[in-house]
Protein backbone atom coordinates (compact mmCIF):
# COMPACT_ATOMS: atom_id res chain seq x y z
CA UNK A 1 0.00 0.00 0.00
CA UNK A 2 1.03 3.45 -0.88
CA UNK A 3 2.65 5.23 2.35
CA UNK A 4 1.00 8.33 2.85
CA UNK A 5 3.79 10.76 3.29
CA UNK A 6 4.19 13.75 5.86
CA UNK A 7 2.84 16.82 4.53
CA UNK A 8 4.01 20.31 5.25
CA UNK A 9 3.36 22.25 8.47
CA UNK A 10 6.10 24.87 7.59
CA UNK A 11 4.59 27.44 9.89
CA UNK A 12 4.17 25.21 12.64
CA UNK A 13 7.75 23.45 12.28
CA UNK A 14 9.26 26.79 12.66
CA UNK A 15 7.36 28.01 15.72
CA UNK A 16 8.16 24.83 17.41
CA UNK A 17 12.33 25.04 16.26
CA UNK A 18 12.40 28.59 17.06
CA UNK A 19 11.63 27.51 21.03
CA UNK A 20 13.49 24.38 20.78
CA UNK A 21 16.51 26.90 19.30
CA UNK A 22 16.55 29.52 22.39
CA UNK A 23 16.87 28.91 26.46
CA UNK A 24 13.38 26.95 28.11
CA UNK A 25 11.75 30.23 29.65
CA UNK A 26 7.98 29.27 29.01
CA UNK A 27 5.63 26.36 28.82
CA UNK A 28 4.36 25.34 25.08
CA UNK A 29 0.71 24.50 25.41
CA UNK A 30 -0.02 22.75 21.73
CA UNK A 31 -3.57 22.44 21.30
CA UNK A 32 -6.29 22.28 18.08
CA UNK A 33 -9.16 20.65 17.21
CA UNK A 34 -9.49 17.04 17.18
CA UNK A 35 -7.23 14.67 14.48
CA UNK A 36 -5.69 18.23 13.24
CA UNK A 37 -2.45 16.45 13.41
CA UNK A 38 -0.48 17.37 16.49
CA UNK A 39 0.90 14.35 17.30
CA UNK A 40 1.53 14.13 13.66
CA UNK A 41 3.67 17.35 13.82
CA UNK A 42 5.62 16.88 16.97
CA UNK A 43 6.71 13.09 16.32
CA UNK A 44 7.58 13.65 12.48
CA UNK A 45 9.37 17.48 14.36
CA UNK A 46 11.39 14.76 16.83
CA UNK A 47 12.48 12.30 14.52
CA UNK A 48 14.07 15.39 12.91
CA UNK A 49 15.58 17.19 15.85
CA UNK A 50 19.79 16.35 15.79
CA UNK A 51 21.23 14.56 18.12
CA UNK A 52 22.21 17.06 20.83
CA UNK A 53 18.67 17.30 21.84
CA UNK A 54 17.53 13.82 23.84
CA UNK A 55 13.55 13.86 23.86
CA UNK A 56 11.07 12.00 26.29
CA UNK A 57 8.04 12.15 25.09
CA UNK A 58 5.09 10.35 26.68
CA UNK A 59 1.26 9.82 25.42
CA UNK A 60 -0.92 9.50 27.50
CA UNK A 61 -3.62 8.47 25.38
CA UNK A 62 -2.83 4.76 25.24
CA UNK A 63 -2.22 4.27 29.39
CA UNK A 64 -5.02 3.55 31.72
CA UNK A 65 -5.12 6.21 34.37
CA UNK A 66 -7.19 5.70 37.09
CA UNK A 67 -5.04 6.27 40.68
CA UNK A 68 -1.42 8.27 41.22
CA UNK A 69 0.40 5.58 40.67
CA UNK A 70 -0.89 5.14 37.21
CA UNK A 71 0.20 8.55 36.11
CA UNK A 72 3.58 8.30 37.51
CA UNK A 73 4.32 4.91 36.37
CA UNK A 74 3.48 6.24 33.07
CA UNK A 75 5.92 8.60 32.68
CA UNK A 76 8.76 6.05 33.48
CA UNK A 77 10.25 3.24 31.40
CA UNK A 78 11.56 0.67 33.26
CA UNK A 79 15.42 -0.65 32.48
CA UNK A 80 15.51 -3.84 32.17
CA UNK A 81 18.37 -6.37 32.57
CA UNK A 82 19.17 -8.22 28.98
CA UNK A 83 19.51 -11.51 29.92
CA UNK A 84 19.92 -12.21 25.49
CA UNK A 85 22.90 -10.29 25.94
CA UNK A 86 23.94 -10.22 29.58
CA UNK A 87 24.70 -6.67 29.46
CA UNK A 88 25.69 -4.72 32.52
CA UNK A 89 22.90 -3.49 34.32
CA UNK A 90 22.64 0.24 34.26
CA UNK A 91 22.72 1.50 37.73
CA UNK A 92 23.56 5.02 37.89
CA UNK A 93 22.21 8.06 36.33
CA UNK A 94 24.80 8.56 34.21
CA UNK A 95 24.25 4.80 32.60
CA UNK A 96 20.78 5.76 31.91
CA UNK A 97 21.35 8.67 30.20
CA UNK A 98 23.76 7.25 28.19
CA UNK A 99 21.39 4.58 27.10
CA UNK A 100 18.53 6.89 25.91
CA UNK A 101 16.72 6.85 22.22
CA UNK A 102 15.39 9.95 20.85
CA UNK A 103 11.57 9.40 21.51
CA UNK A 104 11.07 7.59 24.93
CA UNK A 105 9.34 7.72 28.18
CA UNK A 106 11.83 8.44 31.26
CA UNK A 107 14.17 5.68 31.99
CA UNK A 108 14.30 4.45 35.75
CA UNK A 109 15.57 1.04 37.16
CA UNK A 110 14.00 -0.65 40.06
CA UNK A 111 15.93 0.70 42.66
CA UNK A 112 15.23 4.61 41.92
CA UNK A 113 11.46 3.90 41.14
CA UNK A 114 11.19 2.77 44.82
CA UNK A 115 12.53 5.95 45.98
CA UNK A 116 10.08 7.60 43.11
CA UNK A 117 7.20 5.92 44.77
CA UNK A 118 8.20 6.16 48.55
CA UNK A 119 5.35 8.14 50.11
CA UNK A 120 3.20 8.55 47.51
CA UNK A 121 4.05 12.51 46.74
CA UNK A 122 4.74 13.52 43.29
CA UNK A 123 8.34 15.60 44.45
CA UNK A 124 9.98 12.50 44.39
CA UNK A 125 9.10 11.77 40.81
CA UNK A 126 9.88 15.60 40.00
CA UNK A 127 13.32 15.54 41.59
CA UNK A 128 14.06 12.30 40.10
CA UNK A 129 13.10 13.92 36.51
CA UNK A 130 15.63 17.11 37.31
CA UNK A 131 18.11 15.06 38.49
CA UNK A 132 18.37 12.51 34.67
CA UNK A 133 17.72 16.07 33.03
CA UNK A 134 21.18 17.43 34.91
CA UNK A 135 23.11 14.41 33.88
CA UNK A 136 21.54 14.95 29.95
CA UNK A 137 23.10 18.66 30.25
CA UNK A 138 25.82 17.40 31.89
CA UNK A 139 26.34 15.62 28.29
CA UNK A 140 26.17 18.24 26.31
CA UNK A 141 22.44 17.56 25.67
CA UNK A 142 19.13 19.40 25.78
CA UNK A 143 16.53 17.60 27.07
CA UNK A 144 13.17 17.91 25.97
CA UNK A 145 10.08 16.99 27.62
CA UNK A 146 6.75 16.32 25.67
CA UNK A 147 3.21 15.17 27.16
CA UNK A 148 1.06 14.38 24.55
CA UNK A 149 -2.72 13.67 25.66
CA UNK A 150 -1.83 15.40 29.38
CA UNK A 151 -6.12 15.88 29.33
CA UNK A 152 -6.27 12.51 30.60
CA UNK A 153 -5.09 13.54 33.97
CA UNK A 154 -7.97 15.07 34.67
CA UNK A 155 -9.45 11.76 35.58
CA UNK A 156 -6.73 11.34 38.54
CA UNK A 157 -7.64 12.67 41.76
CA UNK A 158 -4.68 12.88 43.79
CA UNK A 159 -5.91 15.27 46.81
CA UNK A 160 -6.97 17.28 43.80
CA UNK A 161 -4.01 18.86 43.41
CA UNK A 162 -1.57 16.73 40.62
CA UNK A 163 -2.16 19.38 38.01
CA UNK A 164 -1.35 22.26 40.16
CA UNK A 165 1.87 20.28 41.12
CA UNK A 166 2.73 19.27 37.84
CA UNK A 167 2.32 22.67 36.69
CA UNK A 168 4.76 23.86 39.30
CA UNK A 169 7.13 21.46 37.96
CA UNK A 170 6.85 22.57 34.70
CA UNK A 171 7.48 25.89 35.34
CA UNK A 172 10.24 24.64 37.69
CA UNK A 173 11.90 23.34 34.31
CA UNK A 174 11.27 25.95 32.63
CA UNK A 175 11.12 29.70 34.15
CA UNK A 176 13.26 28.62 37.00
CA UNK A 177 15.93 26.08 36.26
CA UNK A 178 15.93 26.63 32.14
CA UNK A 179 16.49 23.32 32.00
CA UNK A 180 14.57 21.50 29.81
CA UNK A 181 11.62 22.25 26.81
CA UNK A 182 8.52 21.62 27.91
CA UNK A 183 5.15 21.13 25.50
CA UNK A 184 1.77 19.94 26.64
CA UNK A 185 -0.44 18.75 23.90
CA UNK A 186 -4.39 18.13 23.87
CA UNK A 187 -7.31 18.67 21.82
CA UNK A 188 -9.59 18.88 24.67
CA UNK A 189 -10.48 22.61 24.60
CA UNK A 190 -11.93 22.52 28.23
CA UNK A 191 -8.62 21.81 29.27
CA UNK A 192 -6.93 24.60 27.45
CA UNK A 193 -9.64 26.71 29.03
CA UNK A 194 -8.80 25.76 32.07
CA UNK A 195 -5.02 26.18 31.42
CA UNK A 196 -6.01 29.42 30.01
CA UNK A 197 -7.71 30.64 33.69
CA UNK A 198 -5.05 30.18 36.04
CA UNK A 199 -3.42 32.59 37.62
CA UNK A 200 -0.47 30.42 38.07
CA UNK A 201 0.14 29.83 34.23
CA UNK A 202 -0.41 33.47 33.96
CA UNK A 203 2.96 34.66 31.83
CA UNK A 204 4.90 31.81 32.25
CA UNK A 205 3.59 29.50 29.21
CA UNK A 206 2.67 30.42 25.36
CA UNK A 207 0.34 28.21 22.87
CA UNK A 208 0.54 26.99 19.57
CA UNK A 209 -2.60 26.25 17.47
CA UNK A 210 -1.98 23.70 14.83
CA UNK A 211 -5.27 23.47 12.84
CA UNK A 212 -6.16 21.69 10.08
CA UNK A 213 -4.87 22.36 6.72
CA UNK A 214 -5.49 25.81 4.86
CA UNK A 215 -7.00 25.61 1.57
CA UNK A 216 -3.80 25.70 -0.24
CA UNK A 217 -1.75 23.19 2.11
CA UNK A 218 -4.79 20.90 1.31
CA UNK A 219 -4.80 21.68 -2.09
CA UNK A 220 -0.71 20.85 -2.54
CA UNK A 221 -1.68 17.78 -0.44
CA UNK A 222 -3.88 16.46 -2.93
CA UNK A 223 -1.74 17.12 -6.14
CA UNK A 224 0.74 14.86 -4.65
CA UNK A 225 -1.58 12.12 -4.71
CA UNK A 226 -2.85 12.89 -8.28
CA UNK A 227 -6.70 14.36 -7.35
CA UNK A 228 -8.58 15.75 -10.53
CA UNK A 229 -9.31 19.89 -9.89
CA UNK A 230 -13.19 18.22 -9.29
CA UNK A 231 -11.81 15.46 -6.74
CA UNK A 232 -9.99 18.19 -4.80
CA UNK A 233 -13.05 20.66 -4.83
CA UNK A 234 -15.45 17.37 -3.60
CA UNK A 235 -12.68 16.68 -1.21
CA UNK A 236 -12.33 20.36 0.63
CA UNK A 237 -16.16 20.82 0.09
CA UNK A 238 -16.49 17.75 2.49
CA UNK A 239 -13.64 17.11 4.70
CA UNK A 240 -11.85 21.09 4.70
CA UNK A 241 -8.56 20.82 6.03
CA UNK A 242 -9.02 17.91 8.23
CA UNK A 243 -5.98 15.47 7.27
CA UNK A 244 -7.65 12.11 8.92
CA UNK A 245 -9.91 12.76 6.33
CA UNK A 246 -8.21 13.81 3.57
CA UNK A 247 -6.37 11.04 4.10
CA UNK A 248 -9.29 8.70 3.68
CA UNK A 249 -10.17 10.38 0.94
CA UNK A 250 -6.89 9.78 -0.42
CA UNK A 251 -6.64 6.06 0.16
CA UNK A 252 -9.89 5.65 -1.46
CA UNK A 253 -8.73 7.06 -4.77
CA UNK A 254 -5.69 4.99 -4.47
CA UNK A 255 -8.06 1.92 -4.34
CA UNK A 256 -10.17 2.96 -7.00
CA UNK A 257 -13.23 4.02 -4.87
CA UNK A 258 -15.14 6.89 -6.18
CA UNK A 259 -14.27 9.86 -4.03
CA UNK A 260 -17.42 12.19 -4.21
CA UNK A 261 -19.64 8.99 -2.99
CA UNK A 262 -17.06 8.35 -0.09
CA UNK A 263 -17.42 11.95 0.92
CA UNK A 264 -20.85 11.84 0.97
CA UNK A 265 -20.57 8.52 2.91
CA UNK A 266 -18.66 10.31 5.58
CA UNK A 267 -21.24 13.06 5.79
CA UNK A 268 -23.72 10.34 6.09
CA UNK A 269 -22.68 9.09 9.17
CA UNK A 270 -21.44 11.99 10.87
CA UNK A 271 -24.98 13.54 10.08
CA UNK A 272 -26.63 10.32 11.64
CA UNK A 273 -24.41 10.80 14.78
CA UNK A 274 -25.16 14.25 15.86
CA UNK A 275 -28.91 13.30 14.93
CA UNK A 276 -28.35 10.20 17.70
CA UNK A 277 -27.60 12.87 20.25
CA UNK A 278 -31.68 14.01 19.69
CA UNK A 279 -32.63 10.01 20.17
CA UNK A 280 -30.55 10.21 23.52
CA UNK A 281 -32.39 13.52 24.67
CA UNK A 282 -35.94 11.67 23.68
CA UNK A 283 -35.19 8.53 25.41
CA UNK A 284 -33.91 10.65 28.74
CA UNK A 285 -30.39 9.69 28.77
CA UNK A 286 -29.33 13.23 28.67
CA UNK A 287 -31.16 16.25 29.93
CA UNK A 288 -30.56 18.92 28.06
CA UNK A 289 -33.07 20.26 25.61
CA UNK A 290 -33.03 19.81 21.61
CA UNK A 291 -34.36 23.61 21.35
CA UNK A 292 -31.12 24.84 23.28
CA UNK A 293 -28.75 22.51 20.99
CA UNK A 294 -30.36 23.72 18.06
CA UNK A 295 -30.13 27.20 19.23
CA UNK A 296 -26.04 26.95 19.30
CA UNK A 297 -26.15 25.07 15.92
CA UNK A 298 -28.10 27.90 14.49
CA UNK A 299 -24.91 30.00 14.72
CA UNK A 300 -22.86 27.56 11.96
CA UNK A 301 -25.95 28.09 9.41
CA UNK A 302 -24.16 30.83 7.88
CA UNK A 303 -21.13 31.51 9.38
CA UNK A 304 -17.89 28.91 10.14
CA UNK A 305 -17.09 30.36 13.22
CA UNK A 306 -18.08 33.04 15.63
CA UNK A 307 -17.15 34.85 18.36
CA UNK A 308 -18.20 34.09 22.31
CA UNK A 309 -19.27 36.07 25.11
CA UNK A 310 -20.05 33.30 27.92
CA UNK A 311 -19.31 29.72 27.68
CA UNK A 312 -22.77 28.02 28.46
CA UNK A 313 -23.58 23.87 29.28
CA UNK A 314 -24.91 23.14 25.44
CA UNK A 315 -21.15 24.19 24.66
CA UNK A 316 -19.23 22.33 26.74
CA UNK A 317 -21.39 19.49 25.77
CA UNK A 318 -21.41 19.65 22.42
CA UNK A 319 -17.36 20.67 22.78
CA UNK A 320 -17.07 17.26 24.68
CA UNK A 321 -18.99 15.40 22.09
CA UNK A 322 -16.38 16.70 19.18
CA UNK A 323 -19.16 18.27 17.61
CA UNK A 324 -17.87 21.59 18.54
CA UNK A 325 -14.67 23.37 19.11
CA UNK A 326 -13.55 26.44 21.81
CA UNK A 327 -10.23 28.15 21.82
CA UNK A 328 -10.50 30.09 24.85
CA UNK A 329 -7.31 31.95 23.76
CA UNK A 330 -9.41 33.88 21.03
CA UNK A 331 -12.65 33.11 22.42
CA UNK A 332 -14.06 31.55 18.86
CA UNK A 333 -16.06 28.27 18.47
CA UNK A 334 -16.30 26.91 15.42
CA UNK A 335 -17.12 23.13 14.30
CA UNK A 336 -14.80 20.48 14.98
CA UNK A 337 -14.24 20.01 11.27
CA UNK A 338 -15.87 20.80 7.78
CA UNK A 339 -17.77 17.65 7.94
CA UNK A 340 -19.02 18.51 11.54
CA UNK A 341 -19.85 21.83 9.78
CA UNK A 342 -21.98 20.07 7.08
CA UNK A 343 -23.80 18.39 9.38
CA UNK A 344 -24.65 20.52 11.83
CA UNK A 345 -26.12 22.44 8.81
CA UNK A 346 -27.79 19.04 7.45
CA UNK A 347 -29.40 18.24 10.94
CA UNK A 348 -30.62 22.22 10.78
CA UNK A 349 -32.35 21.68 7.72
CA UNK A 350 -35.11 19.16 9.56
CA UNK A 351 -35.34 20.92 12.55
N1 LIG B 1 1.07 16.73 8.30
C1 LIG B 1 0.46 15.58 7.97
N2 LIG B 1 0.75 14.95 6.81
C2 LIG B 1 0.13 13.81 6.48
N3 LIG B 1 -0.81 13.20 7.23
C3 LIG B 1 -1.14 13.78 8.39
C4 LIG B 1 -0.52 15.00 8.83
N4 LIG B 1 -1.04 15.33 10.02
C5 LIG B 1 -1.93 14.37 10.32
N5 LIG B 1 -1.99 13.44 9.36
C6 LIG B 1 -2.89 12.27 9.34
O1 LIG B 1 -3.97 12.49 10.23
C7 LIG B 1 -4.00 11.51 11.25
C8 LIG B 1 -4.38 12.16 12.55
O2 LIG B 1 -3.33 13.00 13.00
P1 LIG B 1 -2.90 13.09 14.53
O3 LIG B 1 -3.14 11.81 15.23
O4 LIG B 1 -1.55 13.66 14.57
O5 LIG B 1 -3.96 14.15 15.03
P2 LIG B 1 -4.09 14.75 16.49
O6 LIG B 1 -4.38 16.19 16.33
O7 LIG B 1 -2.94 14.36 17.33
O8 LIG B 1 -5.39 13.97 16.96
P3 LIG B 1 -6.01 13.93 18.46
O9 LIG B 1 -6.82 15.17 18.56
O10 LIG B 1 -6.89 12.70 18.46
O11 LIG B 1 -4.88 13.85 19.42
C9 LIG B 1 -2.61 10.90 11.25
O12 LIG B 1 -2.66 9.57 11.67
C10 LIG B 1 -2.20 11.02 9.81
O13 LIG B 1 -2.73 9.95 9.06
MG1 LIG C 1 -2.90 13.37 19.17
Amino acid sequence: MKRIEFHDREKETKDIHAILDSRPTLITFIYGPINSGKTELITHTIEELPDDYVVFYINLRTKFLTSYDDFIESLFEMEMESEATKRKRKETLAELVSSVTKVAGIPITKEFMEYVFKDKKPKNAFSYIIKLFEEVKAAGKQPVLILDELQKIGDVKVNGFLIYELFNFFIDLTKELHLAHVFVITSDSRFIEHVHSKAMLEGRCRYLLVDDFDERTTMDFLDRYNFSDEEKSVAWDYCGGKPVCLVELVNAKINRKDVESEAKKFLKIRTSQILSIFDEIALGKIEYSEKALIGEFKNFEKEELVQYDKVNKEKIFLVERNVLFIDPTQRTIKPQSRLNLLAIREVMKDA
